[in-house]
Parts: structure tokens; C-alpha cells; sequence
């Protein structure tokens, strides 16, 4: 069977499974030594104060609007180029979640136009949440100067950025927001298999975290060694030792795995550089893009290709691509909740309607690079390209 490229793809080695092994011969395999030697490590990496490990991305952001007890009345703010977690997590706090469109050079939350609304809003803005969308950071001064004058909470949902940076510093994104979410999905910089975090500076939040994450329960040691007492619903969103111990290993080699990504896309970025109807990401001065994905712009309106009619020929060729994002105002769930209109949001349109997800992982051979790029000029040039 002839192997499939996709987009993006986990990177396991014996030293990995050597370490997942040996948590798998532990006494604990879960709440065990390897969660907090993960939540200690995390800490170290990103510069933060405190770390709680919790199953995955999704639940560190939910975990977050029970923290800040968001409710019916409260608006949070947010890019609508982003995966249906960073919303859903507003929704299930019964909040109201407020789009606001990309600026077009690095696809992220706009803060000409978050300001804009906050000038003009009557509502009660609790947070915003930024997403340093393919690896590529927010203008985050940007955001934090409106943060302190508007007072709102600011969140980076940072699951594309593990190993970003933003004036050369990878603790940027703890800097800048009050509270982090990171992601271990296996197409993600590191992986944990699944799995998630919470990164923050303040010791209650985090305390509070380690509790909301297990059931909400309060140990009660002092009066007896079995008590324990519960003061509202919790979740269990623990994660365990054994997806600990990966993320350990694949965390000592998140650098490496960066700076692959990041010579992948410099190849990518030669090739593809003035080429007709094709825009490559754009990486700032003052920052370090990780490269989650290498996000591919292409103008099929220009060239009179339908871009399914593109995906499928290059999955007949064996190469698995994606689209970042499906705009999330036009999910029917928020389209008809918010009666949102697709001429709100200009940019981000525009950027669904050009955008490809090619791809782009450490391992991905020089030889794979150029079979996909040649794959995508002979597709949409139709001409043999070499
Ligand atoms: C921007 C963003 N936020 C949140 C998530 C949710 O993370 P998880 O899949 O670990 O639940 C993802 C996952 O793809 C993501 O890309």
C-alpha cells in the first residue's frame, strides 16, 4: 500500500518509548512522579510559575472558563481562524463569544479591530483569546496594552506555538497573557499522545486547576486520612503518567524538532517564493514561527481550479492535506446563534478561501519535499515542473 504523506505527524524514538516503558513499570501509572516531573519541566521551558497537565487542549480551556467563571452575560473575544475548541469553551460557560477578524499578514486576532469594538461595546468584555495561529505569534504587546486598559482577562490559547518566539523570548507567551493553554496532540510540536496544559503565574489559579481537574475534590488530611470535601462539580481532565513520561522525552526535544520544522519551511519558502498565485506565511521580524503548519496560500479563483478539485488530486498522489481553518462563524452552530455575516470578516475569508495546510513535520525528507511541491505545480500550473 503506498504510504500516505499527511500533514503533519507525530515523530516517536526509542528513547520515548524507553521512558514511557519505564512509567509503565512504575507503582503509579497515574498522579505518579512522571505528572509532575511533565508540569515541572513545562514550567522551566515556558517561563512560567506554575503547570497543570490535563488531558488535552480542549480541557485547558474549558478548565479556564470555570476558573474565571465566565457566565450568561460575560463576552469573550476571539479569532474566528481557529480550531472549535478555542470558542466551545465560551459556549459551555453559557458566554458569548465575539469574533473578531484576522489582520492579513500573520492570520492573527487583529487589535486595530479588537479595539474598535471595545470603543464602541456596551458588553461585558471578561477576556480575550489569542491564537498564535500556525506557530506564528499574536502582536501580543498589542493585545496585553489593551488587556490592562480595557481590564479584561488575556488567555493565549498557544496550542499551535509550543517552541515559538516573540523577541527572541520562548517564555513570551506567559509574559504577555495571564494564563496559557498548550496542546499534546501528536500532530502537534510535542507530543503526549493526548494531552494538554495550563500555564500560569498565580499559585490560587493553579491550585484551584489541580483541583477542578480531579473531580473538584479537596483533600482533608488533617481530620482523617480518607476525608475529603467537594465545593462545586469538577471534571476528571487528569492526564497520566504514561502520556507524561512521553511528553518528558518529547519535550527535551522540542528544539530539534523546531528547528526541522523551520528548515522544511525555509525550503518550502524558496520554492514556492514569487511563484504566480501563491503567497507564502509570512514570519516577522521580531518573531520565531514554529511551523505547527506550513500554511499555503493559493489563489484558485486566479487560476480557475476548484480547490477540492486540487485536494483530491494530490490525495490520489498520496499526499494528505488540510484546511486551517473553516472559519468559525461559519460553523451553523455559531452562524445561526450570532446571525453572522461572512461580509464581517473579509480577511479571514479570503484567507479560507486560499488556504492549504501542506506538509510539514520533523522526518519529512527532502525527497518528500520536492515530490509535493512538484505534485502541487504540476496540479494547479498544469504543466511538468522540474
Ligand atoms: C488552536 C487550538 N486550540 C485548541 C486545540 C485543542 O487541543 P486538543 O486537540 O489537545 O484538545 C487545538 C487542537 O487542534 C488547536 O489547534
Amino acid at each position: 500500500m503506498k504510504k500516505i504523506i499527511n500533514y503533519g505527524s507525530h515523530n516517536i524514538d526509542k528513547k520515548d518509548i524507553d521512558l514511557v516503558s519505564k512509567a509503565l513499570k512504575s507503582s503509579l501509572i497515574t498522579q505518579g512522579q512522571f505528572v509532575k516531573k511533565f508540569e515541572k519541566d513545562l514550567s522551566k521551558k515556558f517561563k512560567s510559575k506554575f503547570c497543570t497537565v490535563v488531558s488535552n487542549g480542549t480541557a485547558a480551556l474549558f478548565m479556564i472558563g470555570k476558573l474565571l467563571n465566565w457566565k450568561k452575560g460575560d463576552t469573550i473575544l476571539t479569532t474566528p481562524v481557529s480550531f472549535l475548541a478555542t470558542p466551545n469553551c465560551i459556549e459551555l460557560c453559557n458566554a458569548e463569544t465575539k469574533f473578531i477578524d484576522i489582520e492579513n499578514k500573520t492570520n492573527t486576532i487583529d487589535p486595530d479591530q479588537v479595539e474598535n469594538f471595545l470603543k464602541k461595546t456596551k458588553k461585558k468584555v471578561k477576556a480575550l483569546i489569542g491564537v498564535d495561529y500556525a506557530g506564528h505569534p499574536c502582536d501580543w504587546e498589542s493585545l496585553r496594552y489593551l488587556a490592562n486598559k480595557y481590564n479584561f482577562y488575556l488567555i493565549n490559547d498557544g496550542c499551535h506555538a509550543m517552541g515559538s518566539k516573540l523577541n527572541n523570548d520562548k517564555g513570551y507567551a506567559k509574559k504577555f497573557a495571564d494564563l496559557v493553554t498548550q496542546s499534546y496532540h501528536p500532530v502537534k510540536a510535542l507530543t503526549s499522545g493526548e494531552g494538554g496544559s495550563i500555564l500560569c503565574n498565580n499559585f490560587d489559579w493553579d491550585t484551584k486547576l489541580k483541583i477542578l481537574r480531579n473531580n473538584s475534590m479537596v483533600r482533608d488530611k488533617k481530620k482523617a486520612l480518607w476525608k475529603y470535601k467537594m465545593f462545586q462539580p469538577g471534571f476528571n481532565f487528569r492526564l497520566s503518567d504514561l502520556n507524561c513520561a512521553l511528553g518528558i522525552s518529547q519535550l527535551k526535544k522540542l528544539d530539534l524538532f523546531v528547528k526541522q520544522r523551520r528548515q522544511i519551511a525555509k525550503k518550502y519558502d524558496e520554492i514556492f517564493e514569487n511563484k504566480k498565485n501563491i503567497i507564502i506565511p509570512v514570519e516577522l521580524k521580531k518573531a520565531y514561527h514554529s511551523y505547527h503548519l506550513y500554511s499555503l496560500q493559493i489563489n484558485f479563483k486566479n487560476l480557475k481550479i476548484e480547490k477540492k478539485y486540487f485536494f483530491k488530486k494530490m490525495l490520489n498522489n498520496g499526499i494528505k492535506l488540510q484546511v486551517h481553518y473553516i472559519p468559525l462563524y461559519m460553523q451553523p452552530y455559531y452562524k445561526k446563534k450570532y446571525k453572522l455575516k461572512i461580509s464581517n470578516f473579509k480577511n479571514s475569508y479570503n484567507f479560507y478561501q486560499k488556504e492549504v495546510s501542506i506538509p510539514i513535520y520533523p522526518g519529512l525528507t527532502d525527497n518528500q519535499i520536492n515530490f509535493v511541491t512538484e505534485k502541487i505545480f504540476n496540479i494547479i500550473y498544469g504543466l511538468k515542473y522540474d
